[in-house]
This record gives structure tokens, sequence and C-alpha cells, in this order.
């Protein structure tokens, strides 16, 4: 039996995840920005789930809700770092008021949950989850925000991968291509400031065309997300549905294709041997 703690359960891979793992017979710690929202999702699973207030960006909450945690189920070898959100509109459009609040969600946010936690972690050994995207794997025009920010997302998993092996920690870096949650309707914000310059690369019609028609099932994400946390060999990167692993393998070429045709000039730059 695992017991997870999982942040932004109000709805989609969040709430699925923390109902997905309680049905199966683990524990639960479900946190949600706002707690009233989620209250009533502990009921059928009698002691196995309690539910938190837990907004990301406060890092006394977080810290709060691992002591309720450790007090509750005496600590916890899960934890799934999945609130997150979107911003869209070109590097040029974007303003400080819209994306520094998206870095201290989706990155400070994090790193703050990721820091109470480790101490427990460390302790029991476990693993993290770690929301990613597809946009954390390449970047593309209108998105730029939002990539950095799972980019970001990325560069730290891997470093805690390392990090935290000696402790029997693993780390699982999830990327998701387009899933039918409520991400692209109330979890995306537009840059507010649209430049006609910039409509190639506007991902205004992507939204509106594709909200609520993704293709990719959350149910069957999740199912994918517990087998690989159950897998004694956990892998780190896991892109998921068809668009992600298309992005991945596309990423790969075109990284081996610059590798490959500087290689010879970009090596050759060290300091002359006497
Ligand atoms: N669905 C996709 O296509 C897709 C693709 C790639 C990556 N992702 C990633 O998957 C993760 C979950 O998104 P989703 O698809 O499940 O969308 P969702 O249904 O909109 O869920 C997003 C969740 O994040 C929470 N959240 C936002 N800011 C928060 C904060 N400051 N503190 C705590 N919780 C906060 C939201 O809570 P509130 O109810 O309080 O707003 C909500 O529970 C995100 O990290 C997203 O970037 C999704």
């Amino acid at each position: 039996m695992k017991t997870w703690l999982i942040t932004g359960c109000s709805s989609g891979f969040g709430q699925r995840l923390a109902l997905a793992a309680a049905h199966r017979g683990d524990q639960v710690i479900a946190t949600a920005r706002n707690g009233k929202t989620i209250e009533e999702m502990a009921e059928p699973f009698g002691g196995r789930m309690i539910t938190l207030p837990l907004d990301v960006t406060d890092a006394a909450a977080a810290k709060a809700a691992v002591e309720k945690a450790v007090e509750t189920f005496g600590g916890f070898d899960v934890l799934v770092n999945n609130a997150g959100y979107g911003l869209f509109g070109a590097i040029e459009e974007g303003t400080p008021e819209e994306y520094r609040p998206m870095f201290e969600v989706n990155v400070f946010g994090l790193i703050e949950t990721t820091r109470a936690a480790l101490p427990i972690l460390r302790r029991s050994g476990g693993t993290i989850v770690n929301m990613s995207s597809g946009a954390g794997i390449a970047g593309s025009g209108g998105a730029g925000y939002y990539n950095a920010a799972k980019f970001a997302v990325e560069g730290i998993s891997e470093a805690l991968a390392g990090e935290l092996k000696p402790f029997g920690i693993r780390v699982l870096i999830v990327e998701p291509g387009p899933f039918r949650t409520d991400f692209l309707g109330r979890s995306i914000t537009m840059a507010a400031n649209e430049m006609p310059e910039y409509a190639a690369s506007s991902r205004k019609d992507y939204r509106e065309t594709n909200n609520g028609h993704q293709a990719g099932d959350p149910d069957k994400a999740i199912a994918v997300i517990l087998r690989a946390v159950d897998a004694d060999d956990v892998p780190l990167h896991l892109p998921l549905g068809p668009i992600a692993h298309s992005i991945a393998e596309r990423k790969l070429a075109s990284f081996r294709r610059d590798i490959d045709a500087w290689r010879d000039i970009t090596i050759a730059t060290d300091f002359d041997q006497p």
C-alpha cells in the first residue's frame, strides 16, 4: 500500500489520480488550493483519504500539509506535484503580471512543496511524480512562457533524480500531450496584450477548437501513471499520449541532427594542449 500526497486535486489529473489511488486501497492526502472544493471527496474512503487546503504558492501551507500527513498516516511515499496552469501568448505579448504568477505556481510552488516533503521522503524512500508536459519537451511559438516553466520542471526533476537516488527516491516526469481535463478551459491564461504581428503563432484558435475535444482520456493517463509508479524500473521521462510521443521523437531527431552537424567544430574548443 502506498501513501500519496497530491497537489491540485480539485479537477483533472489530480482529482482522478487521488480517486484512483484511493479506490485501489492506497492512502491519499488530496490537496487543493481551495480545500472546500474537495471536502466531500474523502467520504467514501473511510480514513484512507484526507483532504487539505494547499495553495502551492504558500510554502507554509506546504509544510503544514506535510505535518498533517505525518500526523495522520506517519508519512507518505509518493509526492505528486500536479498543480499547474498554462499561459499562452508570444514572449513579446506577455507581461510580468502574467508570467511571474505562472512561474510561482508551476515552478516555485513545485520547488517549495518538494522541499517540504523531502525530509519525510528521505526517511521512507519513494517516488516524486512531477507533472511536466509535451510543452516541457520542446518549445513552440505562442507557448514560450509555459514551455519555460515546464522546462524548469524537467531540469529540477532530472537534478532531483540524481540527488535523491542514494535515498531510494525515484523521480518520474510525466509529459502529457492534450488530455480532456479543465486545462484548456479554466487553466489557461491568454496574454492580454494580443499583437497582430504574432497572429501566426497565436494559440487562441487551437484552444477554442480543442477545449473539450482533446483526444486524450485522462483516466487512461492515470492508469499509465499508476503503472509507472508501481514499476520496479520507474522511467525518468514518461511522454503520455501519441502527440507527446511524437513531440519527443521530433525533439530527439532534431537534437541529433544539430549535434551531429556541428560536432567537429563544437568539440574543438578546449585550450590547445602544449
Ligand atoms: N490536460 C492536459 O492536456 C495537460 C497537458 C500537459 C500537462 N498538463 C499538466 O497537468 C497538470 C494538471 O492539469 P489538468 O490537465 O489536470 O488541468 P485542470 O483540470 O485544470 O487542473 C489543474 C489543477 O491545478 C490546480 N492549481 C492551479 N493553481 C494552483 C495553486 N496555486 N495551488 C494549488 N493548486 C493549483 C487547479 O486548482 P484550482 O481549482 O484551485 O484552480 C486544478 O486543480 C498541470 O500541471 C498541467 O500543466 C496538462
